[in-house]
């Protein structure tokens, strides 16, 4: 008896569970067809010739002209090829240039280098990622604020540490807020948990938004479950609910609507890729612009 209340309470968590999907991965290229695979161009290219959804990875080395070569990140186009590239701060030759250089500063005596000093800069080249502040014309260090000085909402600004802000909290005081690892640490600040986009501000508790909670069509997707894991909704009897199945998506949003994880079968249903693959396998390969590459299949 005991036992077949668990199975059937099983049963139940089983057919309520929405779908959860992954969105730092993908259906592997072969699984797909045309229209899923033209929507996968990150990763797969459709063969015209024999009619098939390919995996692609392309090196620098591919890219025959400088202009391709030149607009994708991390190669550089030396005396007729297309080389890899690693730029240090000595290639920063200009001030464009180097802001485009990871943790590379134009300073005062225009070169290109690693940090130094807020003061070693110029109001326009002020690295704002070192804690640096641009006023009056020069650049200097940042000054941390002391929350609890701001009486109103409109002042209550800036970070009191390099970690925690203000916020203008429920009971009309400006406090330091550290970062936001769940709806329930805005419990507290009203006006923050309405304006996050997850959460929802409830009762007097703030919590993760729901499927229910969206009110159109339009809106109801997918609930963010994690760094990249979605719980999926979908609409049915003008309501949005957690998505039991996929049943509900067609052969035009179902690729989308799963974050990459189904595709379109054969006997036209929504179905999980029999293999995913994760979408930064590709990191030792080529990251183009989507410009690029049109251009370089036209
Ligand atoms: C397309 O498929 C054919 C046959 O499998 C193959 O020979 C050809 O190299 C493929 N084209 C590309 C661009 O990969
Ligand atoms: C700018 O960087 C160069 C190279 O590191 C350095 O020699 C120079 O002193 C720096 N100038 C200032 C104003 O910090
Ligand atoms: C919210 O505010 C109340 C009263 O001001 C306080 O007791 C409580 O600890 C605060 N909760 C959080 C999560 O900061
Ligand atoms: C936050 O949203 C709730 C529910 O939609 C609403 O009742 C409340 O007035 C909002 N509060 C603020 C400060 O925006
Ligand atoms: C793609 O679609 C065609 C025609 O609708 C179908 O025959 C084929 O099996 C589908 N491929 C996959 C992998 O679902």
């Amino acid at each position: 008896m005991y036992r077949k209340l668990l199975i059937s309470l099983c049963l139940i968590g089983l057919t309520s569970a929405a779908v959860t999907v992954d969105a730092s991965q993908h259906c592997d290229c072969t699984e797909l067809n045309q229209t899923d695979c033209a929507l996968a161009l990150s990763w797969c290219l459709w063969n015209t010739s024999d009619s098939e959804c390919q995996e692609y990875s392309l090196g620098c080395s591919d890219l025959a002209s400088q202009i391709l070569c030149d607009a994708a990140d991390s190669c550089k186009w030396n005396s007729g090829s297309c080389e890899d590239w690693d730029p240090s701060c000595s290639d920063g030759t200009t001030a464009a240039l180097c802001n485009d250089i990871d943790d590379c500063y134009w300073n005062k005596s225009n070169a290109c280098a690693s940090f130094s000093a807020c003061t070693d800069y110029s109001a326009e080249n002020c690295p704002g990622s070192e804690w640096c502040t641009a006023s009056s014309g020069s650049c200097a260090a940042y000054t941390f604020v002391t929350c609890s000085s701001f009486t109103t909402a409109a002042t209550c600004l800036g970070y009191d540490t390099k970690t925690t802000r203000c916020a203008w909290a429920n009971d009309n005081t400006c406090k330091s807020l550290g970062a936001v690892s769940a709806c329930s640490d805005l419990n507290n600040f009203t006006n923050l948990c309405n304006a996050s986009g997850s959460c929802v501000y409830e009762g007097s508790a703030c919590r993760a938004e729901k499927c229910s909670d969206a009110s159109s069509e339009l809106t109801c997707n997918a609930i963010s479950t994690g760094d990249t894991t979605y719980s999926l909704c979908s609409w049915a009897n003008n309501a949005c609910a957690d998505a039991a199945d996929t049943s509900a998506f067609t052969k035009d949003n179902c690729y989308a609507r799963t974050f990459r994880n189904y595709k379109w079968s054969s006997d036209n249903k929504c179905v999980a890729c029999d293999d995913l693959v994760d979408n930064d396998d590709m990191s030792n390969s080529v990251i183009l612009g989507a410009f690029v590459l049109l251009a370089l299949i036209a």
